[in-house]
């Protein structure tokens, strides 16, 4: 994918929290609406044609927990419905793995990875599908590739739904890109502060507030 074909979105915008519906729990903590929950939505169901339209063999969809859950979910819904260029439908397979690199708004700069040493050695030869909710300094990905890639797959894809545009990037970007986000701290969409704000449907720019009334 090329980064013209991701949506971009540019640092004012976003649109009132007042002009949506969110969990009266968050009222004071979020700044503004970034991305809609309609437009994730239809976003998926694009990406999920693209990884289609590439897709030739079985397909390991390996979701990177906990934030790309529900983008997980929505996208192998879209996919399997869908057909590759030769006109035929792609077997998909699940694995999931647990990463962790953030406390409060930073990046630990530990990377925790969980997968079985017996799910790992399945994937020799498999077409991986790594789905993540958002790459910001690339670390995690990097980590994650790197150490997958020990295992033997016939081949590996990343898609995000986010890639966040920051000078703290290693550069690294995905296969595919639902939006690339400025250097804002977003939640929703099953995307954590400090474990909350999975519970909002849109992705939003947390508010100074939000981060005070979460901080561990
Ligand atoms: N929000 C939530 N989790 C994250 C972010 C973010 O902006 N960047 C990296 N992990
Ligand atoms: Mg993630």
């Amino acid at each position: 994918m090329n980064p013209s074909e991701w949506i971009d979105i540019k640092e004012g915008d976003g649109h009132p929290v007042e002009h949506f519906v969110i969990p009266p729990h968050y009222s004071k903590d979020l700044d503004r609406v970034l991305v809609s929950h309609g437009l994730i939505r239809d976003r998926v169901e694009k990406l999920a044609h693209l990884i289609a339209k590439d897709s030739s063999k079985p397909l390991v969809a390996c979701c990177v927990l906990k934030g790309a859950h529900v983008f997980f979910a929505q996208l192998m819904e879209n996919l399997k419905k869908l057909k590759n260029a030769e006109g035929k439908s792609i077997p998909l397979s699940f694995e999931f793995i647990k990463a962790k690199s953030y406390e409060n708004d930073k990046s630990s700069g530990q990377i925790k990875l969980s997968l079985s040493e017996e799910d790992l050695k399945s994937f020799k030869g498999k077409d991986l599908l790594i789905v993540e909710d958002i790459v910001d300094t690339g670390r995690t990905m990097v980590a994650l590739v790197e150490r997958l890639k020990q295992y033997e797959p016939a081949s590996v894809r990343v898609v995000s739904l986010l890639l966040k545009k920051t000078d703290r990037s290693n550069r690294y970007v995905p296969d595919y890109v639902g939006f690339a986000i400025p250097d804002l701290f977003v939640v929703g969409y099953c995307l954590d502060y400090n474990e909350y704000f999975r519970d909002l449907d849109h992705i939003a720019v947390i508010s100074e507030h939000g981060k005070k009334a979460y901080a561990v």
